[in-house]
Parts: C-alpha cells; structure tokens; sequence
C-alpha cells in the first residue's frame, strides 16, 4: 500500500486525482489535506468519502506542526502539492495570499517531508528508499509564447501575473532542494485543464453557468488569446505516471497540442446548449469587456519529453472532452448552484462590473 499525501484535494484538479487514483488502484491510500478555501469544496469528493483508504484533513499548508503532525500519523510515500491559489484575476487584485501559499506553504511542504522523510544522522541527505515530492505546476510560469514554438521544459521561466510568479517562485524551491539537499521531487507543469468541478471563476465553467443563466459573456479583449486545453483526467493520469515513473529531480510538461482561442470556446460553449437545451441562446450575449492586465497572448506546450520518457499522451480529444464536460455541468446543476450561491456572487460582482 503507497500512501499519497495530496493537498488541495478538494479542489479541482486535485479531487479528479483523488478520484482517478482510487478508482484505478487497490492499493493506494490518500489523504487529502485541503484549507477549504472558497475553492475548496468537499462535495466533490462524495464518490471516495466513505472509501477507507481515504482520509481528509482540514489544515492550511502553511502551518507547520499541522503538517508534522500529518507526517507523525501517516507513513506517507508520496506528497502530491496541488494546493495553492490558482486564479489569475484574483491574483491581479491582491498578490499577497498568492505568496502565502503558493510560495510560503510549498516551502513548509519541502521542510516537512524533508524532516521526516531524512534517514541517518542527518548529516549526509539521505532519504526513505521510495519516496517523491511532486510540485503541480503550470505551464504560466513561461510566460507568452508569440505566433509560433512552444513551450518546452528548458524554455527560461518568464512569469508575467502574480499568481504565476509565486508558482514559478514554487517551483525554484523544489529546484533548490532538489540541487541542495538531493531531495527526490519531480515537477510537472501543465496547460490548462477542463472538466467536472472546476470553480465557475475560469472560462469554461464561467461560460457554461453564465449561458445556462442567460447572463452576458464577457470575453477579455479581442479574445483572441490562445489556450491549449487539456481534459482534467489526461492531467490525472500523467502525475500519476509520473510519480511513478518520472526520473527524480526532472521537469515534465503537460499539454495536448490542443490551442484554441478564447472566443473559439465561448462559441462552441454557445453553440451546444443553443443546439441541446436553450434554442433561445446565442452570440447576441457575447460581450467584449476590459483586457486583463499584463494577459499572455498564448500558451502551448511541447509535450514530447512525457511522451518519450514515460507513454503519456492525451487520450481525450477536444471535441469529446468539452461535451462530456458541459454534460456534467448539466447534469450538476445542484453543484453549480451551490457554489454560485453567497460569496461568489459578490466575487463576480466585483471582477466584472468594473471591466463592463
Ligand atoms: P483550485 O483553485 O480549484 O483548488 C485549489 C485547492 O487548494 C482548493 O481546494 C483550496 O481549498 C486549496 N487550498 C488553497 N490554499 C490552501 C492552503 N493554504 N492550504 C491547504 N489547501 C489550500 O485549483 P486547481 O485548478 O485545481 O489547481 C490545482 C493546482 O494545479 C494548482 O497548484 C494550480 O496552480 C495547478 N494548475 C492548474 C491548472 C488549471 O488549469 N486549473 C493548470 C496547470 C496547473
Ligand atoms: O495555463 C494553466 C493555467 O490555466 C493555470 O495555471 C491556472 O491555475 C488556471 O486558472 C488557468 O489560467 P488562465 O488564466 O489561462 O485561465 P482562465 O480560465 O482564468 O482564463 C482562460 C482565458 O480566458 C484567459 O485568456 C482569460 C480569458 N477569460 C477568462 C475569464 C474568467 C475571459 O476572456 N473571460 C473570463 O471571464
């Protein structure tokens, strides 16, 4: 049995992972350390709750003796670092609790494991035969790609926002300890993901929601920026490999060649709830709003190291991934209206009136 500490797994990505590695292993044992932050949301993980090889704790990253104390109770084997603050907008307003966690709790994480994972005298670094801090990252801290190349693991970290300064910030730790301390970390950095349970704050959902509620769309700018979307499971599966199979100290990216501009997804967002559930939709709703600040023109990874090294490729194609993600918002509309529902509210009220 491997015991997998994931944190930030009642977010997002980080519920997929823990739902994927339960359900794809008898033998793997979790447990999710997660703040419970506006984006942290336990309703997404019902399917494991009751799984005994499932365990959640609320704590903050950043808090030290919560954290040995996890270590003290668990054997843990791997630490799997999803948690962190992870919206660029939120990032542009204030910067402050994106350096707390992203920088300051992945560096609590690294001491923690460290320390209890060091055998010997602690003179010479030496580590429990096995183990493996995975840092999640992302693709932002390159910044923007011009009309052609991609984003490969030796392009120069060039982060423009906040949030993706603090996660290249991240990511230049695990680094350090990895070259310091000969601490065993891998590092992924993937483009951005889509699926079920992703918070109505990023595009797709915020897309789908807005549609379904007859409100306007706003699209930043021209929307002609470039994202290279890749389905949340692809993601799960490549850290799960590369947990497993990832060489220590390397950097893996993760993406599907898969670059869309934004107005592409608006519309095709548009175009299936029209053809499916509200004839009555439509591109009318589509609003040009006020650019974010400093806002990356395009991103697209290069993903042939995971391919060469480990197998991974993105098994789910566009076309397929975003029905079966509008679906399952359709289908979650309970889901979607509790997490709109209170603080959010206010959250959009504020994002959006000022860019109208
Ligand atoms: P998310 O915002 O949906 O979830 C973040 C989770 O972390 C939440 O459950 C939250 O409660 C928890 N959290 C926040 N601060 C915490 C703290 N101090 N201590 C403990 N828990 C805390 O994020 P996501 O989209 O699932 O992203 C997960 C990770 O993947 C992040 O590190 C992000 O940078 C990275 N990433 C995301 C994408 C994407 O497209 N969403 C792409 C590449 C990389
Ligand atoms: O590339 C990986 C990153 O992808 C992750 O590291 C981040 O955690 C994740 O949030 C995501 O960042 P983006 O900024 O690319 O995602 P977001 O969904 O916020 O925006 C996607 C694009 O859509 C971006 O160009 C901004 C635009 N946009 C977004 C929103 C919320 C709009 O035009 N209108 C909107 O209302």
């Amino acid at each position: 049995m491997k015991t997998y500490l994931v944190t930030g797994g009642a977010g997002f990505i980080g519920s997929n992972f823990v739902i994927y590695m339960l359900g794809k292993y008898d033998d793997v044992r979790i447990i999710n350390v997660d703040k419970l932050t506006y984006a942290g949301n336990l309703e997404n993980l019902k399917l494991v709750e009751s799984n005994p090889r499932y365990r959640f704790v609320q704590a903050d990253i950043c808090d030290a003796q919560a954290m040995a104390r996890i270590f003290e109770e668990e054997t843990v084997d791997y630490v799997v670092n999803f948690a962190a603050e992870s919206h660029v907008d939120r990032s542009i307003s204030d910067p402050e609790v994106f350096v707390r966690t992203n920088v300051l709790g992945t560096v609590n994480l690294l001491n923690t494991a460290k320390k209890a994972w060091q055998t010997g005298d602690g003179k010479v670094d030496s580590y429990r035969e096995g183990v493996k801090f995975l840092q999640v990252s992302t693709d932002e801290v390159y910044g923007s790609l011009g009309e052609t190349g991609f984003f490969m693991e030796t392009t120069p970290l060039d982060p423009h926002s906040p949030y993706s300064s603090s996660k290249a910030s991240a990511d230049l730790f695990v680094k350090a300890y990895a070259d310091t301390y000969k601490f065993p970390v891998n590092i992924t950095r993937c483009s951005n993901n889509y699926g079920p349970f992703q918070f109505p704050e990023k595009l797709i959902p915020l897309m789908i929601n807005n549609t379904l509620s007859h409100k306007q769309l706003p699209v930043y700018g021209d929307g002609m920026q470039i994202r290279d979307w890749l389905y949340v499971e692809d993601h799960c599966k490549a850290i799960d490999m590369v947990i497993r199979g990832g060489r220590p100290g390397e950097v893996y990216n993760v993406g599907g060649h898969n670059e869309r501009p934004n107005v592409f997804i608006v519309h095709t967002i548009l175009e299936y709830i029209r053809d499916h559930v509200d004839a009555t939709v439509g591109e009318h709703m589509i609003q040009h709003v006020e650019d974010r600040k400093g806002h990356d023109r395009r991103y697209g990874i290069d993903p042939e190291k995971i391919k060469n090294e480990l197998g991974w490729y993105p098994e789910t194609p566009f076309e397929k991934g975003i029905v079966k993600t509008i679906e399952w918002y359709l289908a979650n509309r309970a889901w979607m209206e509790n997490v709109t529902s209170g603080d959010y509210q206010k959250y959009y009220e504020k994002m959006y009136a000022s860019r109208a």
